[in-house]
């Protein structure tokens, strides 16, 4: 094999660490931002739990199987990545403020000053730390719905913020795990905000749409509103949950609980005839038997219903079940591709779902049109997006310039710059 490159500057890699799978993925970008994917590794994930790091010597060998993989592909030797991170510490805020305007027009130091204004209002537990803050939306004297104000006369400023949070303690591990990999962070990205980066459509989020990316320990949600992001939300439940029921319900092994999911799985019975059988393993060496589809359906059924249930009464507590209706639901993560997902998400939530898999334009390839690759390829959009951007080698690269547009009073490494991905992207 070819001797490997140091990673150049315009070679990114995205890692997801999944609760059931690591993706490492190489891709090189062109000056006019084209992306050529030229390696990936995938390994299964052994030290997290719903999406958290809980062991942190499996999770740093399955990452370095999966970057192993890439390296041997791509031919590079991967040096910084661009990590994603989930989990029920995740908390979002939304908060507003509001200045009177310096001079004759808007300069960026309004701009600054208004978003400082609006995070320093937002009080987050002394245990949480800043990963993205993200201006949804900017009023000038009264006039909502600007998204770029700086040269625009006006007195009065305001902005809409919306910042998210995670466990300082989560965000450490994760780093560590990348770090004891000889690898450094470049940025750690909220995962559902990749993965809606990869398979929502830009009329989707003018509209307003709910992305629910269902993994397998966790399903995460975000809403995005006219192409800003509104709300991020956790359910601490994915599709290891559904594959325990199947087991504990149809009294086989764990593994072959997986495979029958994947099979035979059906998320609505009508779509399956109550006629149809099909064949379990045992516990130990007693002999496999015959059930009823339907027995299998039941079980999935209930529990994607239990998941889309948490996910309307979210909505509704947050206040935007009627903010999604135009633009309705886009499922992904491994999970969404169960039959029937979708079918039942547009009987529970009476909006138009679809399955969003991530495009594969942009030089990316087929082999990634895949749902559990969503988060990666967001990750990905997200590196050739942010390739100016600084790369931060303290002892805590978690928060950077690039996701992070102002200074948060406890953050004093943040460095205020107004670059927001989102006003950008969305
Ligand atoms: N065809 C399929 N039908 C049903 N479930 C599937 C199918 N393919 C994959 N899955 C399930 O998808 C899950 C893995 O999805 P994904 O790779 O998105 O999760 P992850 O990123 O590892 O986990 P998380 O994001 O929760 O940390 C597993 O529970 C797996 O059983
Ligand atoms: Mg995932």
């Amino acid at each position: 094999m070819a001797r490997s490159k140091k990673q150049s500057p315009n070679v990114v890699v995205a890692l997801d660490i999944g609760t059931s799978k690591i993706v490492a993925l190489v891709a090189k970008v062109s000056s006019s931002g084209r992306m050529e994917l030229i390696g990936m590794g995938r390994h299964p994930s052994r030290g997290l739990r719903r999406g958290v790091v809980v062991d942190i010597d499996a999770t740093v060998d399955a990452i370095q199987h999966a970057v192993d993989a890439a390296e041997q592909m791509s031919g590079v030797t991967i040096e910084h990545v661009y990590v994603g991170i989930a989990g029920s510490h995740i908390k979002s805020y939304n908060q507003h403020s509001m200045v009177t305007v310096s001079g004759d027009e808007i300069g960026n130091h309004d701009v600054e000053r208004v978003v400082d204004d609006a995070v320093k209002r937002i009080s987050i537990p002394g245990d949480q730390k800043p990963l993205h803050i993200l201006t949804q939306e900017f009023i000038v004297d009264n006039q909502p719905g600007i998204r770029q104000p700086v040269g625009m006369a006006g007195v009065s400023l305001e902005a809409r913020v919306h910042m998210i949070t995670g466990a300082i303690s989560a965000v450490r591990n994760l780093s560590r795990c990348v770090e004891n990999c000889n690898l450094r962070v470049d940025d750690i990205v909220l995962e559902q905000l990749a993965s809606a980066e990869a398979v929502l459509l830009a009329d989707e989020k003018e509209l307003g749409v709910c992305l629910i990316d269902i993994g397998a320990g966790t399903t995460d949600i975000a809403v995005i509103i006219q192409g800003a992001m509104h709300h991020t939300a956790v359910i601490p439940v994915g599709g290891d949950q559904v594959t325990n029921d199947i087991a504990a319900v149809l009294r086989t092994p764990i593994h072959a609980a997986e495979d029958i999911k994947k099979n035979f799985g059906c998320a609505l019975p009508q779509l399956v005839s109550p006629e149809e059988e099909i064949e379990v393993a045992s516990v130990g060496d007693r002999p496999a038997r015959c059930i009823k589809r339907h027995t299998l359906v039941d079980v999935v059924e209930a529990r994607f219903a239990e998941i889309f249930q948490l996910i309307q009464q979210e909505l509704h507590l947050s206040g935007y079940d009627n903010a999604i209706r135009a633009g309705g639901i886009v499922l992904t993560g491994g999970s969404s591709q169960i039959e029937g997902a979708v079918e039942l998400a547009e009987e529970i939530f009476g909006v138009p779902v679809r399955l969003g898999l991530p495009e594969s334009q942009n030089g990316l390839g087929s082999q990634l049109r895949d749902a559990s690759y969503a988060t990666g390829v967001g990750l990905l959009k997200y590196a050739s997006e942010h390739l100016d951007g600084a790369v931060i080698h303290d002892d805590e690269p978690t928060v950077s310039e690039s996701t992070v547009t102002h200074r948060h009073p406890r953050e004093e490494s943040l460095i205020s710059k107004m670059k927001s991905w989102f006003i950008q992207q969305f």
